[in-house]
């Protein structure tokens, strides 16, 4: 497998104790195709030493921001140039805080300013340092800023505490990164998403709605293409840029969205409902602004037809994947859902205040018929990416 090849990593190791697994990660790396370039922060080097990291590498460790040495070589800036991604592992709760201001006091804080690449972190610290409110903000900053999050996994850890924080393992870290740059897992497939709220209208002023982002389905759209499928994607009203190289169609109510969808689902090898479409509708959409001339407006809903359920019904039909967002006991509504529904996989995630709809990352338990799979809180890009492969592999798998 060449995942990596011709790739150009840049790896930031700052100072934790899980600095003694990037010698394993540089070599995974390699062994992938990416040609690795090490920067060691002064902490980093504690726990570390360059040359290790030199001869694992095969190329110079860099350490310094100003060194004479260095600017006429590799400097920030070459560097920042020559990563296709800057990946820090370990990356200390330190570290998160400096990058979510933009410092550039050391060599891999300026890298990581300069580049307009990708960037990944992987944090690695103590569970209460994780838990702590200051590196939530930093983690929310980070993930704002389109920075890619691969883990934290959780377990028991170095300070003797159990809890969220380890580093991920060389081979989970080299696997985030090679679905970073997209693999051939769909190839020529056909896929159509819906993503975003629909907008139920009351009057020509006023509708009903939802806090649907759209970023997921944005995110899934995106994935998909990467990994080699002809996307087109239908989306209710947001506030989120085309993707490149998809088809994208716009529609408002949950009846638009039905219509686009039976259009074109004829010949889709994949269906993927991301979007939050409203169960109910106003019987009747004033045609004329409605006047608060009553003391009491009762306003008759009525069904929306259930767009994925719908799709799932069809014969012969597109490998249907649903979503879930729920509340609370998560598993339970999402596995009946995905039964009653008959869909060939679901990702179930817990909304509510701060979490799943309208903010950046989530986390998604997956289940299909015989199977579940635990997808870890990450950016909603990071997210797609896994949930694009594992349908992937299902696909495969139902073939
Ligand atoms: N969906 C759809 N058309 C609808 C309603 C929902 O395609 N009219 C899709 C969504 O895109 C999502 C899934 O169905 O993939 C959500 O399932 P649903 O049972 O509608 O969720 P809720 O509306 O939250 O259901 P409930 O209120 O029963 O929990």
């Amino acid at each position: 497998m060449n995942a990596l090849g011709n790739k150009h990593i840049l790896l930031g190791v700052t100072g934790g104790i899980a600095a003694y697994k990037a010698p394993e990660l540089v070599r995974r790396l390699r062994e992938l195709g990416a040609t690795v370039q090490v920067v060691l922060t002064a902490a980093g080097g504690a726990f570390i030493t360059p040359l290790t990291l030199q001869a694992v590498s095969g190329q110079p460790v860099h350490t310094q921001l100003l060194s004479a040495e260095a600017e006429s070589g590799m400097g920030h800036i070459e560097l920042a140039r020559w990563a296709d991604l800057i990946l820090i592992a370990p990356c200390t709760a330190d570290f998160m805080a400096r990058l979510a201001q933009g410092r550039s006091d050391d060599l891999l804080a300026a890298c990581c300013l300069a580049s307009r690449g990708a960037i990944a972190v992987a944090p690695a610290m103590n569970a209460g340092m994780w838990d702590s409110a200051a590196t939530q903000r930093n983690l929310r900053q980070l993930i704002a800023d389109g920075v890619q999050v691969f883990g934290p996994a959780s377990g028991s850890q170095a300070c003797g505490e159990v809890g969220e924080g380890r580093l991920l393992e060389p081979a989970e870290l080299v696997a985030c990164c090679a679905g970073l740059f997209g693999t051939n897992a769909l190839t020529d497939k056909q896929v159509l998403i819906t993503a975003g709220p629909t907008l139920e209208d009351m009057d020509p002023v006023r509708y009903l709605g939802n806090r649907s982002s759209g970023r997921m389905g944005y995110a899934l759209a995106a994935a998909a293409r990467d990994a080699g499928a002809v996307v087109t994607l239908i989306s209710g009203p947001v506030a989120l840029a085309e993707p490149p190289g998809v088809t994208l169609l716009r529609v408002r109510s949950a009846s638009d969205m039905h219509h686009a969808v039976l259009e074109r689902i004829a010949g889709m090898d994949i269906f993927i409902g991301a979007a939050a479409v409203a169960d109910y509708r106003p019987a009747q959409a004033s045609a004329r602004k409605i006047k608060k001339d009553q003391e009491h407006l009762t306003l008759e809903l009525v069904r929306n037809p259930d767009i994925l359920a719908e799709v799932a019904a069809r014969s012969p039909r597109p490998f249907t994947v649903g979503f879930a967002a729920e509340t609370d006991d998560v598993l339970t509504y999402a596995r009946r859902k995905l039964e009653d529904k008959n869909l060939d996989l679901i990702a179930a995630n817990l909304v509510g205040a701060g979490q799943g709809f309208d903010v950046a990352d989530n986390a998604l338990s997956v289940l299909w018929p015989g199977g579940q799979q635990e997808l870890p809180r990450a950016s909603k890009p990071t997210l797609a990416r896994q949930l694009v492969k594992l349908i992937a592999e299902r696909l495969r798998a139902s073939a």
